[in-house]
């Protein structure tokens, strides 16, 4: 099955809308996952191996404006600059943009801000597209559900599927070949107490992207077969950490689900180490500190940065160990790029 084939069941003659003449603007917050997104039973539809469950960052993420652009071509901007049509950027947002032009072939300008480090491991893919996918709705008055949106946003990118909602989001695997069951859920819970650090070590864009690292993983990694089962496993014991709100269940899991992403890239061949030397410092520092009884762990996604996981009540202890560090609560932000 095709994208186009899935915008069609979507849309059906929605897809025809005339498009909204004045500019109309989305957030959409980054989500970082507790339980990763790694393996697609379907390359062309972003369908995953395994379900995943993330947090959304508050109000770091992406704002997106949106509106046609008269002339026979988009125009892409990305945080006040013009990008030329010919870079990565733009590349993925005018293909994507292609499933949309309909009969009329529209052409767009898009305006992306995002207050997150593009292509350092912070998803800031998951954000945009998911922005997009909102601004779209809006522009084409599609009216569309959560769950039909956060579909739209996965075939711009997997993990975009979880960042149409703030807190806690989990992604169904889905069973269906169409994949229309392959969706983001909201997760009803609030965690006041729980901080997420970001910790940058290196802002450079990575040296392969987490698409082509996850196929190689699959393709290449005989370890492979272990990970939905452990996946499975993590995901109780994630659900189980809110519900009960059990900060160390939640801390060991998450790490321990990082960590085992991280080593099935590098048993893959060519092996894939995201991991930077000062990275590396970093993961010994968290567990250096926790020997000393102190309640932080650490999720790394595609990239060399960290985030780190503590309640607030350590969140100035913490920030005295890692200066650097930007501190979210993400149930207590809200949207300041709106
Ligand atoms: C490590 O969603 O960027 O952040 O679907 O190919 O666009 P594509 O991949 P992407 O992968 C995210 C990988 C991850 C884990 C996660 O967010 O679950």
């Amino acid at each position: 099955m095709k994208k186009q084939d899935v915008i069609n069941q979507i849309l059906g003659d929605r897809l025809e809308n005339l498009a909204n003449p004045l500019l109309v603007k989305a957030f959409a917050p980054t989500n970082i996952a507790l339980c990763k997104y790694w393996g697609k039973r379907d390359q062309e539809l972003n369908l995953p191996v395994t379900s995943s469950l993330s947090i959304s960052l508050g109000s770091k993420g992406t704002s997106t404006e949106l509106c046609l652009n008269e002339q026979a071509q988009d125009i892409f901007m990305l945080n006040g600059e013009v990008m030329s049509l010919s870079s990565n950027f733009s590349r993925r947002l005018e293909s994507f943009l292609d499933l949309f032009r309909g009969r009329h072939s529209w052409h767009f300008r898009v305006e992306t801000k995002t207050n997150i480090p593009l292509a350092a491991g912070l998803a800031s893919s998951a954000s945009g597209f998911a922005a997009l996918v909102l601004a779209l709705n809006k522009l084409f008055d599609w009216q569309l559900d959560s769950h039909q949106l956060s579909i739209l946003a996965r075939l711009g990118s997997g993990s975009a599927c979880r960042s149409l909602w703030p807190g806690f989001v989990e992604w169904s695997k889905g069973i269906e070949r169409s994949g229309m069951d392959s969706y983001g859920k909201e997760i009803s819970a609030v965690w006041a107490e729980l901080c997420i650090g970001l910790l940058m070590v290196n802002e450079n864009e990575k040296p392969i992207s987490s698409r082509e690292a996850m196929q190689r993983t699959v393709d290449t990694n005989m370890f492979y077969s272990l990970w939905p089962e452990k996946v499975n496993q993590d995901l109780v014991a994630i659900k189980k950490a809110i519900d009960e709100k059990d900060f160390l269940l939640l801390g060991k899991t998450a790490e321990s689900n990082a960590l085992t992403m991280h080593s099935l890239m590098l048993s893959a061949w060519p092996p894939i180490q995201y991991a930077l030397p000062e990275t590396v410092a970093v993961t010994q520092k968290i567990w250096a500190l926790r020997q000393q009884g102190i309640a932080v762990y650490f999720t790394q996604d595609a990239g060399p940065n960290l985030k780190l996981l503590f309640l607030s009540a350590d969140a100035a202890l913490i920030q005295s160990h890692f200066p650097t560090l930007e501190i979210i609560k993400p149930f207590e932000t809200s949207s300041s790029l709106e």
